[in-house]
């Protein structure tokens, strides 16, 4: 069941995992569940846009995912690549603004240059920003971020290291999604989440389809945000002596 779009999350986040365990359940390799995670991102992308969500982030590789064996890590590399040259047009025809966070320097200059030739292309979109967390970390994006404030002899507080973190422009996270069962943040957006909610799906990647992103919305909807305050104290509440 769809969710009425004033109510769906602005900004969505979702930890992409389970690609490997769906492809072993196959008896498939491990990259045939990345490529298969890759048409699901496409199809999750066109369903955000049609609820009107205004941002999705999405994590697809680590700054820890080095450490896996060496023709996955060159295969990921890859599919990214491939996935670019491959949705590109499409991505441009449905708005969707491309943006890559996280530390680039490692990259190879052929993905280096794929990343840019995307953004590139893309900066003109507004119907929905997609933020593709590739060799990112949390806590190398905080790190980076203060390293800018003190190169730039800045003062630190907490609104001059939010304006400094790589997803600034786009705002924090309303929902956070992670999908393989796993519950843990795996380094993903550890300040930007700090108020999001937190859903998990036992769902594999995969196999995450739009039912499975509208429980998410849903679960979001029936939250009750209070960023600290009791719920008498916020808008619209209906008994202001709870
Ligand atoms: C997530 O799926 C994708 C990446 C980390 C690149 P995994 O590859 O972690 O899948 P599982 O967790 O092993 O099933
Ligand atoms: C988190 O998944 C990273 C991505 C989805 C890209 P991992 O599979 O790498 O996380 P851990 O190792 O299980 O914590
Ligand atoms: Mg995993």
């Amino acid at each position: 069941m769809a969710v009425a779009s004033e109510s769906v999350p602005r900004h969505i986040a979702i930890v992409m995992d389970g690609n490997g365990r769906w492809a072993s359940k196959r008896f498939l390799p491990r990259i045939a569940g990345h490529k298969q995670g890759v048409e699901v991102l496409k199809r999750t992308v066109r369903s955000c846009v049609q609820r009107g969500v205004a941002v999705l982030t999405v994590f697809a590789f680590s700054s820890e995912n080095w450490k896996r064996p060496a023709d996955e890590v060159s295969g990921l590399m890859d599919i990214m690549v491939a996935a670019l040259s491959r949705e590109l047009n499409a991505l441009k025809k449905d708005g969707v603004h491309l943006q890559f966070i996280g530390e680039r320097e490692a990259l190879s200059q052929r993905v280096q240059q794929c990343l840019v030739e995307a953004e590139r292309e893309t900066s003109s979109n507004r119907t929905l920003t997609l933020n593709v967390c590739f060799n990112y970390g949390g806590r190398w994006d905080i790190v980076q971020a203060a390293q800018a404030l003190a190169a730039a002899g800045e003062s630190i507080t907490e609104a001059s290291l939010s304006r400094r973190l790589s997803t600034f422009a786009t705002g924090d996270p309303d929902l956070v999604v992670r999908t393989g069962g796993e519950m843990r943040m795996s380094n993903f957006l550890l300040w930007q989440a700090a108020y999001s909610e937190l859903y998990f799906s036992d769902v594999l990647w995969p196999d995450f389809d739009e039912t499975a992103l509208d429980h998410a919305i849903q679960a979001y909807v029936s939250r009750e945000r209070r960023f600290g305050m009791t719920s008498a104290q916020l808008p619209g509440s209906s008994n202001p002596r709870v």
